[in-house]
């Protein structure tokens, strides 16, 4: 039998903290819920970060992937191709937004996907820099800890970032930063910083994720398609946490109305197996050399096979409008919250995308980080698993599958509701 305790202390003795863990060991997951190694059951409001849109082992995908493990596992794409990576690749190509001509590659993770797609751009347009925004956060690898906009953890003595790397700020109305002034401080970095002919491209996320669910303004992301077309530069939507229907749409960019260039998707992507797609303008796509793309495990059968699947119960089981569903209920029931308690600033989101900013006073908006690890340490105790995110760690966000029932979906909700109403 395993317990918590020795598993606690084990991992201590044998992984670095640099990777941080919650306080629970799981044993076993379904659907919505998860159990612990103690059999404690929670309601996973998390989804292995906005992973799990299909929920755990959802019964589809699980079908999918033995049907492939008894054909092969693994050729390497570039050694042995096969054709469900072209069925994938037409798949998206045909899903993401725009009308052009579209190419679509397969990796493994979403730093993986980021650093494909500004590879691609810097080919295609034969120029070194690339703007992304404060607050965002792109992957862990050394290319994806330079796009990413917040200093700790995730850059914090890792020692010089690449070259080429600027930000401008994100539109954050809780921070105080307008549209018109994160338009204008864009502007003002074309004339101090680097020039826009210089810029191979802007990547950016219409819903950042672990900078706090801040949306982008529809009307901030067709500026930047303005200024992408105006000076040849290639816009990146990273939907690595947004999309695969998390926001009501399969895309978070399409509430906007704003084709990107070059799209990212992991996550969701795949169910719970490791996947992530670049997709895009074929003319942009294909600017690489032969041999310039891919990777080992690049394009998984497996991973596909998930995809496959994941894409089918997307459609079938209409979970853009379930995610459309969710967001409402999560919405009343933080409206409500909010009415009672003062420690929460803002309320904001698409879809299934909701998150709620604890603050120290409405009318300052200090951020209260210490009231958010309280409030997320007692939702656990409870039995919820909650993530923070935020620049300044105060903002809970709420990433339910969107498989959930009703029922735990409202036993979800009602636990935040006591954990705050208790902690706060
Ligand atoms: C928007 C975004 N981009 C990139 C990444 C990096 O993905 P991965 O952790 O799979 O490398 C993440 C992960 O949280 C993300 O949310």
């Amino acid at each position: 039998m395993l317990h918590a305790a020795s598993l606690r202390d084990r991992l201590s003795a044998c992984v670095p903290g640099g990777v941080a863990t919650k306080n629970l060991f799981v044993t076993r997951a379904e659907n919505s819920e998860l159990w612990d190694t103690e059999g404690r059951r929670y309601v996973d409001f998390a989804a292995g970060i906005a992973v799990l849109n299909t929920g755990h082992r959802h019964p589809r995908v699980l079908e999918a992937v033995s049907k492939q493990m008894e054909l092969f596992t693994h050729t390497c794409f570039h050694v042995a191709p096969y054709e469900s990576y072209l069925r994938l690749a037409e798949r998206l190509n045909a899903l993401t937004p725009g009308s052009f001509d579209k190419k679509t590659m397969l990796v493994s993770t979403g730093a993986e996907a980021v650093e494909n797609a500004v590879k691609i751009a810097r080919s295609a347009t034969r120029r070194p820099a690339v703007i992304a925004f404060s607050g965002a956060f792109h992957g862990r690898t050394q290319l994806g800890m330079a796009l990413t906009g917040k200093i700790s953890p995730y850059k914090k003595g890792f020692g010089s970032a690449p070259a080429g790397i600027f930000h401008a700020p994100f539109p954050n109305y809780s921070q105080g930063m307008t549209q018109a002034r994160a338009l204008e401080d864009l502007q003002r970095l074309f004339i101090c910083d680097v020039d826009p002919t210089d810029v191979a491209a802007i990547i950016i996320e219409p819903v950042q994720g672990e900078g706090g669910f801040n949306v982008a303004p529809p009307e901030f992301l067709r500026a930047l398609r303005g200024l992408a077309d105006q000076h040849g530069i290639v816009l990146i939507a990273d939907e690595i946490q947004s999309g695969i229907g998390r926001t009501g749409k399969l895309f978070a960019i399409e509430h906007a109305n704003v084709v990107p260039d070059l799209i990212t998707a992991a996550k969701g992507l795949a169910g719970g197996f490791p996947l992530a797609a670049i997709t895009g303008r074929a003319s942009v796509m294909d600017a690489a050399q032969p041999g310039g793309l891919g990777g080992t495990f690049a394009g998984s059968p497996i991973g596909i096979a998930a995809a496959h699947a994941v894409l089918d119960v997307v459609n079938d089981e209409k979970l853009c409008e379930r995610a459309s569903r969710i967001g409402e209920r999560t919405r009343d029931l933080l409206s409500n919250l909010a009415r009672d308690v003062p420690a929460i600033g803002d309320i904001r989101g698409i879809g299934a995308m909701q998150a709620l900013e604890l603050v120290k006073d409405r009318a300052t908006r200090e951020p209260d980080a210490a009231l958010t690890a309280k409030v997320v340490a007692d939702a656990q105790a409870r039995g919820l698993i909650l993530l923070s995110c935020g620049t300044s760690a105060n903002v809970i966000r709420l990433l339910p599958p969107l498989t959930i029932s009703d029922s735990v979906l409202a036993e979800g909700l009602k636990i935040l509701d006591a954990s705050i109403r208790a902690v706060a």
